[in-house]
């Protein structure tokens, strides 16, 4: 199938399967869908995205990825950012991460933040490649005792 058009949006309870389906591809310890649906509705710093692929001549939509990352006044954190295994290494990633740091410049954000597992070797090169640089190491920040790396990336001076 020929994918001709990729959008990033905020999220709605349309995309809740496909999130799911995502977290529970992606992550160790994937977060329940009412974790999802408080950042969704109540969170009030949450910002909730979602990519989708439109393919044009059949009109058909996929969603294949989301983030959340927490804006309050002039920081921000990536909470989460994933893409469907099978689309990885599409720049999908890169296309919310570019929307994430468009954002940010548009709130004033000063820095952006996130803590990633050590040992998540193609995330810490996606942040890398990002900007963002590893600032100090969260010992057994994780409940199997993995450390994080936190990293940050300046978006203001
Ligand atoms: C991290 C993640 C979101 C990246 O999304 P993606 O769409 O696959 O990444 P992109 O295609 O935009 O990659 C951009 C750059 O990141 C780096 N990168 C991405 N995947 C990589 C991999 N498997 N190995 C090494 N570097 C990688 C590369 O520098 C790449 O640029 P290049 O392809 O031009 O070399 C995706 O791998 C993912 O969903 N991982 C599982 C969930 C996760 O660990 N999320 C982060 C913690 S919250």
């Amino acid at each position: 199938m020929d994918y001709l058009y990729v959008t990033v949006r905020e999220a709605t309870d349309n995309d809740i399967p496909a999130i799911m389906e995502i977290e529970g591809l992606c992550f160790s310890n994937p977060f329940p869908e009412s974790h999802i649906k408080y950042e969704m509705h109540e969170n009030p710093v949450s910002n909730f995205w979602v990519i989708e692929l439109e393919e044009k001549t059949q009109n058909l939509k996929s969603v294949v990825g989301f983030c959340d990352y927490w804006h309050t006044f002039d920081s921000a954190t990536i909470v989460q950012i994933a893409v469907h295994p099978e689309l990885q290494r599409k720049q999908l990633g890169s296309a919310m991460m570019d929307e994430i740091i468009n954002d940010c410049y548009a709130k004033k954000v000063q820095t952006l933040t996130l803590e990633v597992r050590k040992g998540n070797t193609k995330a810490i090169n996606f942040y890398l490649k990002h900007g963002f640089k590893e600032e100090l190491v969260k010992p057994h920040y994780y409940d199997n005792g993995e450390d994080a790396l936190y990293m940050i990336r300046k978006v203001e001076d």
